[in-house]
């Protein structure tokens, strides 16, 4: 089980188109996905199609009466794929959880009861870093930061990346990045090699191998309210790049999840070898 939020304080970078063809992508290989929308413009929700009934609990009233996400999740047209849909209200939930109790912490208290019925939750964030993304970030064990391919996005990931670090040290989540996604990628500008380079220099092997390119059918996609995989044919270069990160992903949480073990055995033997160093003390100093 793992928890991926999307995120970017920079508006327009691909957050969301991300979010919710990674969650079909994921739900396509069989696994239990839910998408939890989190951004005030609803854009994931209304991407998927939900019917809207003004009336409908959303994610919002979860947060502010603090009751289970489960209650308000609706099924999508892709298989295993659900949603917790951003309702008008969450423009003023950012308000109410001021006062809430451990008020960074309240997604993740909502969405506890909801953990062992997927396999996947992949939060789609707005473009702020206020109270919602700080709970969307404190809730999640990764976080997955799209960049499109232009000058003004690179420079807000210093403030990012000082963002994640306070989280973890403050508020001891883990909130690991599982990787910057270059996003809107089209090779024959000097600037997406310009921005590749950047990131590749500054982040390493932290950005994804493959980029999502730049791609007309990822605008139109939303206004059919269909994910890419059922807007384009098969074998389209925007389904080819959302597989592809699908795959990328997959593998990342694999290793992460070997690293984590590896890291539990480690703590755990300093503990098992304790006594057997103790002895060798005491014999020592007799
Ligand atoms: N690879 C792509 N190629 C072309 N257009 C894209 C691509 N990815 C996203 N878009 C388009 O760019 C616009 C912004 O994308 P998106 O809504 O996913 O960004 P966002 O980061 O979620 O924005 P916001 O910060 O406002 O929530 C949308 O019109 C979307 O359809
Ligand atoms: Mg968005």
């Amino acid at each position: 089980m793992s928890i991926v939020c999307i995120a970017n304080q920079k508006g327009g970078v691909g957050k969301t188109t991300t979010a919710v063809n990674l969650a079909a992508g994921l739900a396509r290989r069989g696994q239990r996905v839910l998408l939890l929308d989190l951004d005030i413009q609803g854009s994931a929700t209304a991407m998927l199609g939900a019917a809207r009934d003004a009336a409908a609990a959303t994610v919002a009233e979860c947060l502010v009466q603090e009751r289970p996400i489960l209650d308000v999740v609706q099924p999508t047209s892709t298989d295993g794929l659900k949603l917790a849909p951003a309702g008008e209200r969450l423009a003023v939930v950012d308000i109410a959880l001021a006062s809430a109790m451990a008020r960074e912490q309240v997604l993740k208290r909502c969405l506890a009861s909801a953990l062992p019925h997927f396999d996947h939750v992949i939060v789609d964030t707005a473009p702020y870093l206020g109270l919602l993304t700080m709970n969307a970030l404190v809730a999640a064990d990764h976080v997955l930061v799209p960049v499109s391919c232009e000058y003004l996005p690179i420079l807000g990931l210093k403030l990012f990346g000082e963002t994640l670090a306070r989280i973890r040290a403050t508020l001891g989540a883990p909130c690991e990045v599982l990787g910057y996604l270059l996003t809107m990628y089209d090779q024959r500008e000097k600037i997406t090699v310009e921005i590749e380079e950047i990131l590749r220099r500054n982040f390493g092997a932290a950005v994804f191998p493959h980029p999502i390119r730049i791609n007309t059918r990822h605008k139109a996609a939303p206004s059919h309210r269909k994910t890419i995989f059922e807007y384009e044919g098969e074998g389209g270069r925007g389904r080819r790049d959302y597989e592809q990160l699908t795959d990328d992903v997959l593998a990342r949480m694999g290793v992460r999840a070997e690293q984590s073990f590896a890291r539990l055995l480690d703590d755990a033997e300093p503990r098992a070898a304790a006594p057997a160093r103790r002895r060798k003390t005491a014999r020592a100093a007799r």
